[in-house]
């Protein structure tokens, strides 16, 4: 049975839902939530759905063998990044290739890259007038937002539209996406 797990800085809403769509699922299941952020919002959701969690620190993750350590001992099968920001270090991109999966809160290749997270993804999407946004879930790799595109939804951009505005009908497409394409993916991999 593929286990997954879901690595997440922040808020974590997109970690609960994915966890929440495969709660008693037949064939998958969300076995550890990983952090680099102590005290965040995700911990506290993780602690609720009972799922185990790790919080780590930039020493830990790139100059250490802890967390693909930590991800064998859990026997993790498959990486599902939420709201995550760092750069995936090289032992835990050889450890799974083409198995570490990320959302974009927007239609790369365009408002991607270092910087690009949050809020200043939908300000420049409103900046640049473009009439549509949406979301990309796709591989890492060891650039940011450059690995190859696995799926897109979009939603339009109406005139007067906040950035604030914009996260939301992006979030609800992750929420209505996001786990799907997950359980999709870990399927047709079998
Ligand atoms: C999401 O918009 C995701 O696309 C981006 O970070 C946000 C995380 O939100 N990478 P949450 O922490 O899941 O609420």
């Amino acid at each position: 049975m593929p286990r997954l797990a879901l690595f997440a800085s922040g808020n974590g809403s997109n970690a609960q839902r994915i966890t929440e769509y495969f709660a008693g699922h037949p064939a998958i299941s969300v076995n550890l939530i990983l952090c680099n952020k102590p005290g965040a919002y995700v911990l506290h959701r993780a602690k609720t759905l009972g799922i185990p969690t790790c919080v780590f620190d930039r020493h830990s993750f790139y100059e250490t063998g802890e967390i693909p350590d930590l991800l064998k001992k859990y026997r993790i099968d498959y990486l599902v990044l939420a709201g995550f920001l760092w750069l995936i270090p090289h032992n835990v991109l050889d450890a799974y290739p083409a198995k570490i999966i990320n959302i974009h809160p927007a239609l790369l290749p365009k408002f991607g890259g270092k910087g690009m997270y949050g809020m200043k993804v939908h300000e420049a999407v409103i900046a640049s007038g473009d009439a549509e946004s949406g979301i990309t879930i796709h591989y890492v790799n060891e650039q940011y937002d450059e690995g190859s595109i696995i799926f897109q939804a979009r939603c339009p951009l109406a005139a007067g539209d906040t950035p604030e505005m914009l996260a939301e009908k992006v979030h609800a497409l992750e929420y209505r996406y996001f786990a799907e394409v997950i359980e999709g993916i870990v399927t047709n991999d079998k």
